[in-house]
């Protein structure tokens, strides 16, 4: 395994991102999707067997029923807290955590539009059913909280962001902080191997199935991709750079190989989502630069998770 990107924070569209790629879409502190990406297939989790409200994906839907329905007969019901955020509403929310703590703190519990799995529509906050806000307290372990870290993955589902290294809850292979309720679908067999790994899903996802490299750049297999869509999917590459530089050498073709690995499956489409480019980095841009007026207005508005969904 290579070095692994810092924890810089950055604005480059991840790649693979089309919606049929959803178990090898990776967001984190430097990768995300765009503004309009929302997925075809939002399905209600009360029509899943499952507590609480909000959508998650239809890909997602059997395996969520089936595990509720497991958690349930061992004594450790789950719900749903927080499910499918759009750009809109993870706006809204960080920007009022921005605003209540600052954007220093905001990040380590909170990711930037664009970059939430939420948005993925493969993100949950769990809870216990009929218990509320899983945040306060350690909710791993709560039964239902112990009842997902052993089992979960067995359902397609791996949570996200575990404590990091000596039990800190600062996780800098996550690049977050330790969230217990956050769990992302991944699918049954993606699953299996990042539990198998010992890694964490982004540097699972990293080391396999990412096609950019360390740098950030596209990494382009000449008999896979041609020319037309190469630079439909390029955006990564005519991304602004990362705030700060990237670990590792990316300069050195040695790292841009072990970053490709044997992730960059000839057969393998490139990303078919649509790319928006500068439009959604100049609206990413002010959002971070945290415009004020959009920052009243968020303060005005804060939401809830419940509220958000
Ligand atoms: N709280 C999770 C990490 C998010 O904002 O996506
Ligand atoms: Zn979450």
């Amino acid at each position: 395994m290579g070095p692994l990107p810092s924890c810089a924070l950055g604005d480059v569209y991840t790649v693979p991102r089309g919606y049929d790629d959803w178990s090898t879409t990776l967001v984190d502190r430097l990768l995300r999707v765009e503004a309009t990406y929302v997925p075809p297939d939002l399905m209600r989790v009360s029509e899943m067997g499952i507590a609480g409200g909000g959508s998650i994906r239809g890909v997602a839907a059997a395996d969520t029923r089936a595990m509720a329905k497991a958690a349930r007969a061992a004594g450790a019901p789950i719900g749903v807290w927080s499910g499918y955020r759009n750009y809109e509403q993870q706006t809204q929310l960080f920007n009022g955590y921005v605003t209540q703590n600052g954007f220093d703190s905001a990040i380590t519990y909170s990711q930037r539009p664009g970059h939430s799995e939420h948005q993925l529509g493969l993100g949950v906050d769990f809870m216990s059913a009929g218990g509320g806000n899983p945040l306060p307290g350690d909710w791993g372990k709560t039964p239902a909280g112990s009842w997902m870290r052993e089992n979960a993955w067995k359902y397609g589902w791996v949570n996200s962001y575990p404590r990091g290294a000596g039990g800190s809850r600062w996780n800098d292979r996550s690049c977050f902080r330790y969230e217990p309720w956050h769990y992302r679908y991944l699918g049954r067999e993606m699953a299996a191997k990042v539990h198998a790994s010992g890694l964490t899903i982004r540097e699972y996802l990293w080391n396999n199935d990412t096609m950019l490299d360390r740098n950030g750049t596209l990494i382009a297999p000449a008999t896979s991709m041609p020319s037309a869509s190469a630079s439909t999917s390029a955006s990564p590459s005519a991304s602004p750079s990362p705030t700060t530089p990237l670990s590792g050498t990316p300069s050195d073709p040695s790292v841009a190989a072990t970053a490709a690995g044997p992730a960059v499956d000839p057969a393998k489409p490139a990303a078919s989502g649509s790319g928006l480019g500068a439009p959604a980095l100049v609206a990413a841009a002010a959002v971070l630069l945290g415009a004020g007026a959009a920052l009243a207005v968020a303060a005005r508005r804060r939401r809830s998770r419940r509220q958000v969904e």
